[in-house]
């Protein structure tokens, strides 16, 4: 079996559109407004979701993507859907990314069986995220397809060193979905919707799990070797500003619920995350300039 995959290999059905990952902004150190909500767009659009947010460029001021959106206002149905099918695609490429991880250092003798064991534990785990999702799916009205896919999560799961792949997918990635899941699960709870809340408050136990994977096995393959530390923590900067979405996340703080996407601090306290961690994530940001 072929191994160290790039994102060009990774197959798809008929039913899904891909959207490209703009990779450079991601990793820019200074951004503007409009290429922040251009990307976003480009990344959560489908045409329902582009006449939302042309409509409410129409009442004056941009679209308003980079808020919290509560059950009762009308274009909830289309943010939740969007929401759902995000977390869906991702499900499946963690488990493409975890389950490359078991297969593609086979052959690096000084990478501990643990490390190999965790990641197909991990697969275990992602194969009944993609099955909880596909129901969520089902629960608020979306096709599988409705949305382009971005291969965000996958891209970072093709490093060739295993430390990188789990600074990426595991502490960076699966942390932003710790916060994107703590945001759902206040959306059920609020909508009374038990089959969103629990289904999700259940999926999160695993990610906490995962989340830690990324924060111990970082530190345990860099232990020994303060130069690919170094390496390693610059990688985990970079991907930290690529997953602060612009800088445009709010204020990163749990306890305001108007701001968009804060940080889960309770979760990612669970997963290992020490206050200096949770700052580095939050001043991760990128400069906005033209920020309104
Ligand atoms: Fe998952
Ligand atoms: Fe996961």
């Amino acid at each position: 079996m072929k191994k160290l995959m790039t994102t060009d290999d990774l197959a798809r059905d008929e039913r899904f559109r891909r959207t490209p990952v703009p990779l450079d902004f991601l990793m820019a150190e200074e951004v503007t407004v409009e290429q922040v909500e251009e990307t976003m767009l480009m990344l959560l659009g489908n045409d329902e979701m582009r006449q939302t947010l042309e409509q409410q460029s129409a009442g004056g001021g941009g679209p308003n993507i980079f808020r919290r959106v509560r059950p009762e206002e009308d274009d909830a149905p289309v943010f939740i859907k969007s929401q759902m099918h995000g977390i869906f695609m991702g499900e499946m490429q963690a488990l493409e990314a975890a389950g490359r991880s078991a297969w593609d250092f086979t052959d690096d003798d000084e990478l501990p069986w643990k490390f190999q064991f965790d990641m197909a534990r991990q697969c275990w785990d992602e194969t009944r995220h993609v099955e909880t999702y596909s129901a969520l799916l089902d629960h608020v009205g979306c096709d599988i397809g409705e949305f382009a896919e971005n291969l965000f999560l996958f891209e970072f799961g093709c490093s060739d060193d295993p430390a990188e792949r789990v600074v990426g997918v595991n502490r960076c990635l699966e942390g932003l979905a710790l916060d994107v899941f703590n945001d759902t699960i206040r959306f059920g709870r609020s909508a009374d919707d038990d089959t969103i809340w629990k289904s999700v408050d259940y999926v999160s136990a695993d990610e906490v799990t995962h989340v830690r994977f990324g924060q111990v096995w970082s530190k345990a393959l860099t232990a020994d070797d303060p130069e690919r530390r170094a390496k390693i923590v610059n990688f985990q900067r970079k991907v930290d500003r690529a997953f602060s979405l612009g800088g445009l996340r709010g204020a990163y703080d749990g306890a305001n619920t108007e701001q968009f996407l804060p940080l889960a601090i309770e979760f990612r306290k669970l997963a290992g995350f020490t206050d200096q961690d949770i700052a580095d994530v939050a001043g991760a940001a990128p400069k906005v300039k033209g920020r309104r």
